[in-house]
């Protein structure tokens, strides 16, 4: 079904469109208008003309998935890695980046419409856009994606990579990796190599069985150092001391090599520590004048020149007069909160977060920084926030709030809190806009004023985009 023999009926799967790609969307789609349409396709560039097949019908438009492209992008640039067609990690990686950046600010400015903002910064884009990720998480399965072109019965019960795009049983046995740190790709390559030498199964999804996992590799980009991390689903010493003793004595750069244990279903890259074969099992890293340590299992900042940018943001948006509290919600190791009592004239700053580890890891950092005055509540925001509970621990009402709350946007009594609370200044920092506008409508709503916004683009390839908004109390 051409544009030109267009039928007057919905599309149905397997119809094949030609439509023209104008803007792209937060799943690393690109979208196109066929008749009175949004399509949004999977693997096609910005600014081409494709034919895509229809894959399903929804409410708001259609999915469908690139057959042809029939006149290339302006924009489309040589892909750098191998992997382009098959991995789900870089979407956009044949657009300029430049026009991913332009695209990103209007996807935002879509999002952001029901705000009404009076202005979007525009981007701060990345000075390196390429191997900035400090952090890469490898899977193992037992499902070997099969890249096109290989020859058929090509062994694939075993592979460690990142997921296939659209394919999440399947693991794409990654050989290239241009957004990973550069020692990561020769690490994986090593333990993919000696874990089969060895014989030692993957993870299977689908039977629920198998050693391997995960394998965390992460770089402090100050400190050089390397940190691997086996994720495996019982501790096994006779199986995994091998791998790790043959993995060490390949790769002297890795300053530290621990092992977690996760026996659940759940496909998370963590777990119980159960063995550290070398090293602390933490690496250092530098962010905003300060020193962190930073454990396989702790939430830490992945692109840390771009992190640095978001700090200096943050600081100066927070901006506390002598005297006032800072209160720095879902802190991670504290990031925000040791770098506004580095900077600030604040009189108190306080870091608040569930995951206890990683408050243990924030109350280090401070002390490493002599900054042992910043206090780190731990548990959940929903119940900590509240004035009673700010009064049992005798915490005052914050004049200044950082917020970096998780994708899913801030709980509604996180919200109820800071209504109560009444912060004069409101510092939002966001990795998912979309779910960020009803949080900035309710405090709106409350008599804050959105007065400024700033997208930083922390993660280049992929649709992703980390928005600060600040919100000054109009009501006072
Ligand atoms: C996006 S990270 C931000 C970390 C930190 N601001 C940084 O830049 O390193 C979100 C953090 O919120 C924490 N978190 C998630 N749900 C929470 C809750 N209900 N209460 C407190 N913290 C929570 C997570 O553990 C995670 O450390």
């Amino acid at each position: 079904m051409s544009a030109g023999s267009q039928a007057s009926r919905k599309p149905a799967r397997g119809d094949l469109l030609e439509l023209g790609l104008t803007e792209i969307d937060e799943r690393g789609r690109t979208l196109g208008r066929f008749e009175e349409f949004t399509v949004a396709v999977r693997g096609g560039v910005l600014g081409s003309r494709v034919r895509a097949r229809v894959l399903r019908r929804r409410r708001n438009g259609i999915e469908a998935v690139l057959d042809e492209e029939r006149v290339p992008s302006p924009e489309r640039v040589p892909a750098r890695c191998t992997h382009v067609a098959s991995c789900g990690g870089c979407s956009f990686q044949e657009l300029a980046y430049p026009a991913q950046l332009a695209a990103k600010e209007r996807l935002l400015t879509r999002i952001l419409a029901p705000l009404a903002p009076t202005r979007i910064e525009p981007v701060l884009a990345c000075d390196e856009p390429w191997n900035y990720r400090n952090k890469m998480d490898f899977t193992f399965g037992a499902a070997r994606w099969i890249e096109p072109g290989e020859p058929e019965g090509a062994e694939s019960g075993f592979a460690l990579g990142l997921h296939a795009r659209g394919h999440f049983q399947k693991v794409l046995d990654v050989k290239a990796c241009e957004i990973a740190f550069p020692e990561a790709v020769p690490i994986v390559a090593s333990v993919r190599a000696l874990a089969r030498e060895l014989g030692l199964g993957a993870w299977d999804v689908r039977a629920r069985a198998g050693l391997l996992r995960h394998l965390v590799l992460r770089k402090g980009w100050a400190s050089g150092a390397i940190l691997a991390d086996l994720v495996t689903t019982e501790e096994a010493p006779e199986r995994v001391e091998p791998l790790a003793s043959a993995l060490l004595g390949r790769h002297p750069e890795l300053t530290t090599l621990v092992q977690h244990v996760n026996p659940g279903v759940a496909m998370v890259a963590s777990g119980a520590l159960a063995r550290t074969f070398r090293g602390s099992g933490v690496i250092e890293e530098r962010l905003g004048g300060l020193t962190f340590a930073i454990s396989a299992a702790s939430f830490f900042q992945t692109n840390t020149p771009q992190a640095e940018k978001l700090v200096a943001l943050v600081r100066a948006w927070a901006d506390p007069r002598p005297g006032e509290t800072v209160f720095d919600l879902y802190a991670g190791c504290g990031v925000f909160a040791l770098a506004l009592a580095r900077s600030a004239g604040a009189a108190r700053v306080v870091g608040f977060e569930l995951v206890e580890p990683a408050v243990e890891d924030a109350r280090a950092n401070a002390a490493r920084n002599s900054l042992a005055d910043v206090r780190f509540v731990a548990g959940d925001l929903a119940l900590t926030l509240s004035p009673e509970q700010l009064a049992l621990r005798s915490l005052p009402r914050p004049d200044v709030v950082v917020v970096d709350p998780p994708r899913a946007g801030l709980h509604a009594r996180v919200l109820e809190s800071l209504r109560l609370l009444e912060p004069r200044r409101i510092v939002h920092v966001s990795c998912n806009a979309r779910s960020a506008v009803p949080d900035l409508a309710a405090l709106v709503e409350s008599g804050y004023r959105l007065d400024a916004v700033q997208p930083v683009d922390l993660f280049p390839h992929t649709p992703h985009l980390e928005c600060v908004f600040r919100l000054e109390r109009a009501t006072s």
